[in-house]
């Protein structure tokens, strides 16, 4: 006799945080790519300075709340992924002091390990665009690393390896429904957070 029973052959899979993930902020994200101005003919130098800064006040307002969480979970090497140092170089090479810059005051609760994995996977996940954007900017604005692009290509030939890493550090996390929820929740506020913040300060289309 088979060892399985007919209920657990007709049981699907719990979907993983990830698809959760994926799923909860789809929408989201079609919609904030589509209002930023990476690919538009407006996008000059001024209009890119402008959009860095108002990256620079969300990022550097959010990692710094990470770095004051008591939540972020064990094994996680948040020190190696902060992003707002790479704003900084960037905002400096262009002739901006990142200190003058308005930080973004609206930000998600950071009061659970899984509202923070929903964070993180917002801000690791981003990394992934960035080498398109990269490309673009550098063709169009003659930008690279040094004067003014290296947020965009934060992890370098690193970014794939970095970003299934941090899945798989996602998935070794156990979280139960109630908290893939709240990881959801809390990468849906980010993107809208985000997205609020950019709008505020006149960067998007
Ligand atoms: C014009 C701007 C953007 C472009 C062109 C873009 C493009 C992309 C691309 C090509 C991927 C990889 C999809 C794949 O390999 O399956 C991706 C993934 C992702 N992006 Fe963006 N993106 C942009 C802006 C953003 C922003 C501003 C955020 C958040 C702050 C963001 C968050 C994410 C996340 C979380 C993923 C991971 C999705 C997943 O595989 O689970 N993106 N994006």
């Amino acid at each position: 006799m088979s060892p399985c029973m007919p209920h657990e052959l007709n049981t699907p899979p719990a979907p993983s945080v990830l698809a959760e993930l994926r799923a909860g902020t789809h929408t989201l994200h079609v919609a904030l790519e589509q209002r930023l101005p990476f690919f538009s003919d407006s996008l000059d130098l001024p209009f890119y300075r402008r959009l860095l800064a108002a990256y620079f006040g969300f990022y550097q307002a959010i990692e710094h709340e990470l770095q004051r969480s008591a939540s972020i979970p064990p094994g996680f090497d948040l020190h190696a992924r902060l992003k707002a140092p790479a704003l900084e170089q960037d905002l400096q090479a262009l002739g901006i002091n990142p200190k003058a810059l308005a930080l973004c005051p609206m930000l998600p609760a950071l009061n659970s390990q899984a509202r923070v994995l929903g964070v993180l996977y917002v801000l690791e996940g981003a990394t992934l665009g960035g080498n398109v954007l990269r490309k673009h900017v550098a063709e169009h604005l003659a930008l690279e690393a040094h004067n003014g692009c290296a947020f965009l290509y934060i992890y370098g030939e690193a970014t794939g390896r970095n970003w299934k890493s941090f899945m798989d550090f996602l998935s070794a996390v156990p979280l139960d429904a109630q908290a893939r929820n709240a990881a959801v929740e809390a990468a849906c506020s980010t993107f809208s957070c985000f997205e609020q913040w950019l709008e505020r300060q006149e960067v998007l289309l």
